[in-house]
């Protein structure tokens, strides 16, 4: 049986350190004390832990119990290979004009350097209309998922795709979008789940779903790893346009498309007034630890009495954020650049190849697996299981860490994710392992 890992309040040490002149008493008394602050409701509202961390406390559990066990990790999506030396030296180079009189630079524009929106443009929405006004750099595009529900506030109602990386949801609930959760089905209420799963080709019944003021889209999808083709793609954006509503699309793995699928949601004609889009160079550059990503705000998208959405997630961003590091810009740029693009290239090629051995371990065992092809992630099909066994006997038996797929939404409760980052060594090693035990 599943039981979640509660990370209960344990004061640090450092906190315990008793003053000059304090008593055993006092200090005992201070471990009780307490402030009169009441906890924030909607955090209270959340569900466990956030997904990931759990991941990282079961894997370091697993570690205790068989230390020497070569633990593969599968589970996290992060990425493994080093960063471009044309990256990485860019950055060292800015970072030491940094310690020069004349190189020194203190605050940047809190939208990102002029010449980075331009170059994102460019690079990911040539043709389509955008232009580098309209790109607000950012610190990831997970940081930007939460100040979009700042720009929305509590008031909006929201529409995810289930299953779905978990950043919408709980941020939705952290700003005050929900109502508590349904304990049978693991839903909030107020949140509009539209499933998707195999049986709709991985896109939801848009007839039957209901319509919210915004819905967030995450294609190619973390978790199943489908790329919504161009006519759904053109379904989403008329649903949104007879409805009024804004599309926050998730394009952070845009990159890994290989089947002509679209790769931002402005190449649908018509999605400047209904779409905003967020991206990361995480998953593209390896900047998972660098942290740089962006969002596309276009000037067309207007509120209901006519006054533009750009104008007011320009003002969260200067309000709330104040820019991205400069150094990270340097390497982003850097990545766009003739050469810094080829070696991106040959990392997300060397992740796919990663993506088909994976594939092609899990299909040869007979098991229904999706994604692979568009995303670097896996889904893996175990019909009639509950996701967290087969989590559990992957990793008490293989030592591999995986993702239950429940922890995407209740519509992945029959599913795990499997991530192609990783060394190749690791990734054949895993299918080795995975072979002998399914
Ligand atoms: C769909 C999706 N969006 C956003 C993020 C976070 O990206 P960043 O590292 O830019 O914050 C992730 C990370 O795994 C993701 O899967």
């Amino acid at each position: 049986m599943y039981k979640s890992l509660s990370l209960s309040f344990m004061p640090c040490k450092a906190m315990l350190q008793p003053r000059a002149r304090i008593t055993r008493q006092d200090s005992e008394n201070f471990v009780d004390y307490r402030t009169k602050v009441a906890r924030n409701p909607t955090m209270e509202r959340l569900q466990r832990n956030y997904l990931f961390p759990e991941i990282s406390a079961r894997e370091a559990e697993h570690m205790e119990k068989y230390p020497n066990a070569k633990v593969i990790s599968l589970g996290i999506g992060d990425t493994t290979q080093p960063l471009p030396d044309v990256v990485a030296s860019s950055m060292a180079n800015y970072a030491h004009n940094l310690s020069t009189r004349t190189g020194y630079r203190g605050y940047g524009a809190e939208q990102g350097c002029k010449e980075l929106r331009k170059a994102i443009a460019e690079t990911f929405y040539k043709d389509m209309g955008i232009q580098g006004k309209e790109v607000f750099v950012s610190d990831g595009a997970q940081c930007d998922i939460s100040r979009l529900q700042l720009l929305f506030g509590s008031n909006m109602s929201i529409a995810v795709q289930d299953p779905i990386f978990p950043a919408y949801v709980d941020s939705s609930v952290i700003i005050g979008q929900t109502g508590d959760v349904e304990n049978e089905s693991g839903r909030y209420r107020n949140i509009e789940y539209m499933k998707c799963g195999p049986h709709n080709s991985f896109f939801p019944n848009l007839s039957k779903a209901a319509r919210t003021d915004i819905i967030f889209f995450c294609s190619p999808n973390n978790p199943t790893g489908h790329a919504a083709s161009r006519e759904q793609l053109e379904r989403l954006v008329g649903f949104a346009q007879e409805n009024g509503s804004i599309i926050v699309y998730d394009s952070a793995y845009a990159f890994y498309i290989t089947d002509g699928s679209p790769r931002s949601i402005y190449e649908i004609p018509g999605a400047e007034k209904v779409a905003i889009e967020v991206s990361s160079f995480s998953k593209i550059a390896g900047f998972t630890g660098v942290r740089l990503g962006w969002t596309v705000v276009p000037e067309q998208l207007l509120y209901a009495n006519g006054f533009p959405v750009i104008n007011d997630f320009n003002r969260i961003v200067c309000t709330c954020f104040n820019g991205a590091s400069r150094i990270a810009q340097a390497g982003g740029l850097a990545s766009l650049s003739k050469h810094g693009y080829k070696a991106v290239i040959s990392l997300v090629d060397y992740y796919k190849e990663n993506a088909e051995i994976l594939l092609e371990t899990f299909e040869s065992l007979g098991l229904r697996t999706y994604g692979g092809v568009n995303a670097p992630y896996l889904w893996v099909h175990f019909p009639g299981s509950n996701s967290w066994d087969v989590f559990n006997e992957i990793l008490e038996k293989t030592h591999i860490i995986t993702v239950p797929g429940s922890g995407f939404g209740p519509a992945g409760k029959e599913f795990i994710r499997v991530t192609a980052f990783g060394h190749r060594e690791n990734i054949l090693e895993a299918s080795k392992r995975l072979r002998s035990l399914l």
